[in-house]
């Protein structure tokens, strides 16, 4: 596989899902790496999904669990499903889960979020956090979202964008994209008008880090 094609973000999703499960492990120390800014942003991503706690949810690419700990905690009443391709990330999440004694709670599936094994209507909402900058293509992940949510349900997610302030941004085109792409297939994307081509109504867009981060949620009409 040249080098070329790895920086240009161009793996398989079979590439993904061996990159993943070799690197779990790595990926735990992801939030260190990242000064802790993933890990502060999570909760934005729980309050947009403005759960009660007694909803069915689903978790696409939910990796090694951490936003699936914060659903999992808000859900006491109601039910979640992870969803992962790598074996390795979702058997750390269901670790994690576990531990903390939520495992009534949650189920793991293994599953690539383009092809969602869930009935059509089922969830009160979808979440996916920090993964469609990953995945081989965003579309039919979103549009998957939208199909497995009941009419009124939400989708909250969050992904890496541009950063535009000018240190930032030099920072990020220099030394920080070419080692997500490499390293985690991981890379800025603009995915927006997929959310309203697929269907998705009361869509809103949050920037944090100066667009560094980009956070999307709405609503299934
Ligand atoms: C950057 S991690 C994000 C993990 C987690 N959501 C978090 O908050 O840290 C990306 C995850 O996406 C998963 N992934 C990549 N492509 C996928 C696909 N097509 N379907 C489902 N999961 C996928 C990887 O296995 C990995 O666990």
């Amino acid at each position: 596989m040249g080098l070329r094609r790895l920086f240009k973000r161009e793996r398989t999703t079979k590439e993904i899902r061996d990159l993943y499960t070799r690197g779990a492990w790595l990926y735990e120390l992801d939030d260190a790496i990242t000064l802790f800014s993933k890990k502060l942003y999570r909760p934005l991503i729980l309050n947009r999904a403005k759960l009660r706690g007694d909803e069915t949810v689903v978790e696409v690419a939910s990796g090694t669990g951490e936003m699936s700990k914060l659903l999992a905690s808000k859900l006491k009443r109601g039910h979640l499903i992870c969803v992962d391709i790598s074996p390795g990330t979702l058997a750390i999440g269901r670790r994690k889960i576990k531990r903390l004694g939520l495992d009534h709670r949650v189920d793991f599936v293994l599953a690539a979020g383009e092809k969602l094994p869930l009935r059509s209507s089922l969830f009160d909402a979808a979440v996916c956090c920090y993964a469609l900058d990953t995945v081989r293509d965003a579309k039919p992940v979103i549009e998957e979202m939208f199909r497995v949510l009941k009419p009124g349900g939400r989708v909250s997610t969050g992904y890496k964008g541009w950063a535009r302030s000018l240190l930032l941004s030099i920072f990020d085109r220099l030394i920080w994209e070419p080692y997500l792409r490499l390293v985690w297939n991981c890379g800025a994307v603009e995915i927006e008008k997929f959310f309203r081509e697929a269907g998705f109504k009361g869509l809103v867009k949050e920037e944090r880090m100066n667009g560094y981060y980009v956070f999307i949620h709405g609503e299934k009409p």
